[in-house]
């Protein structure tokens, strides 16, 4: 079903975009809808850049994770079985590579057209977050972005970049780790901040990261070196999506640390995400108010994360709370996979979740047709 109707929609957009090319520009027919697409934000995203950071401690460089990635079957950075949304979305967008991790040494010449990839798992919106776990900061990747957008002028020139950098979809996927990996377990943090203040901060960063630097309104010393970073519609930017924060709660690793020992999903979690995405919707309607020639809208994640893991079955599915690699390394806990511990699940597609907080390939595409809408408001 969601496979079917996901093809029906790339066929269409296929058809649309062979029809633009057809009046008027001429030129090579090109198959995508858009011709780039770039990516900021966390493990969610990333597609193989942790690789290249000797220090970072999350990674997914070693089996089982890839084990039903493309031909190869192999890892390669993806936080995942097989496919993440990003792929999927790139796919459905009429594209047939993806664009390339940008620390990667494929990250050069004519792959750099169709977009790059910025994302570091357990990077967050706070670099302080991501700094904490050797990942690259919210920060360094928009100074990362920069200079993309210079080797692009150097590949097909300034006038070109920039069409391409104005028709480009952005997408920021990213959150997660300032709670997991770092409120709920810093008492100086919670402290300092109630959830709701804590949710101002981190939906303030998005907003200068999107708008236009407001960091310097941020309670933080280390956060001020942002406000010098100039932010994403400044840098030309026009189609831009962000995910919502997920179901905090129902990701099998939260339910370990901070469910009581109960199996469903904790409330007080999925109450945190909700505030936040709340605060989000505030912020990004806001922002399509200031800037009439910005695209910009919400891919809703938490929705259908939270209904595949309170009912599985409704998406054919038989597991939502045991994941389908052990987990349990000594650095990153129950999150991960645990490359010495034989014993993976026999179908990764009976599983919503793949390791302790990452979705199955399979629960990507529910996600990926279930953000489908905000996708086309995007692109059209
Ligand atoms: C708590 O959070 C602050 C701010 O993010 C960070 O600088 C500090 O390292 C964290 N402490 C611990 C113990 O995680
Ligand atoms: C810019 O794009 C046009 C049209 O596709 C092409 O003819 C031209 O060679 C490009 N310029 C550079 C410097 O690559
Ligand atoms: C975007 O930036 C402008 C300043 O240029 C500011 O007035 C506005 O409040 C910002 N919008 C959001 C939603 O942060
Ligand atoms: C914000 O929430 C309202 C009410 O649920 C919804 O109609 C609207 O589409 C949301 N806006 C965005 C940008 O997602
Ligand atoms: C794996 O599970 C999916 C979903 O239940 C099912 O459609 C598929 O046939 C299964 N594959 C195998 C090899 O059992």
């Amino acid at each position: 079903m969601a496979r079917l109707s996901l093809t029906l929609l790339a066929v269409s957009l296929l058809i649309l975009s062979t029809a633009m090319d057809s009046d008027g520009q001429g030129g090579a027919v090109q198959a995508q809808i858009v011709p780039a697409v770039v990516s900021f934000g966390d493990s969610t995203i990333d597609v193989g850049n942790n690789n290249y950071l000797p220090g970072a401690v999350f990674k997914a460089d070693y089996v089982p994770y890839g084990v039903n990635f493309g031909k190869h079957h192999k890892p390669t950075g993806r936080f995942s079985d097989g496919k993440i949304v990003t792929d999927i979305t790139a796919e459905t967008l009429g594209f047939e590579s993806y664009a390339p991790p940008y620390l990667s040494p494929e990250a050069t010449g004519e792959n750099l057209l169709i977009g790059a990839n910025f994302a570091s798992a357990a990077s967050s919106y706070y670099d302080d977050t991501a700094a904490m776990y050797d990942a690259i900061t919210l920060t360094q990747q928009l100074k990362y972005y920069k200079e993309y957008q210079s080797k692009l002028a150097a590949l097909v020139g300034r006038k070109n970049a920039s069409a391409i950098l104005s028709d480009a979809l952005y997408i920021i996927s990213t959150g997660t780790g300032d709670f997991l990996q770092n409120y709920y377990h810093n008492a100086s943090l919670s402290r300092r901040y109630d959830v709701d203040s804590y949710c101002n901060l981190l939906v303030g960063i998005f907003s200068g990261f999107a708008n236009v630097s407001t960091y310097a309104t941020i309670p933080s010393t280390k956060i001020d070196i942002c406000s010098a970073t100039p932010a994403l519609y400044r840098l030309g930017a026009r189609r831009i999506g962000v995910t919502s924060m997920p179901p905090l709660g129902c990701l099998p690793a939260s339910i370990r640390l901070y469910g009581k020992g109960h199996n469903g999903c904790v409330a007080r979690l999925n109450g945190d995400a909700e505030t936040f995405n709340k605060k989000l919707n505030v912020t990004v309607e806001a922002l399509a108010k200031k800037h009439s020639d910005l695209k910009i809208a919400i891919f809703d994640i938490y929705t259908p994360l939270r209904d595949l893991s309170e009912s599985p079955a409704s998406g054919g599915f038989t597991e939502a709370r045991k994941t389908c690699c052990k987990t349990g390394t000594r650095k990153t806990r129950v999150y991960l996979c645990n490359p010495a511990m034989a014993g993976l699940c026999r179908n990764a597609s009976e599983f919503v979740y793949f390791d302790g907080v990452h979705p199955s390939e399979a629960a990507n595409l529910v996600i990926a047709e279930s953000t489908l809408s905000a996708g086309i408001s995007l692109v059209t």
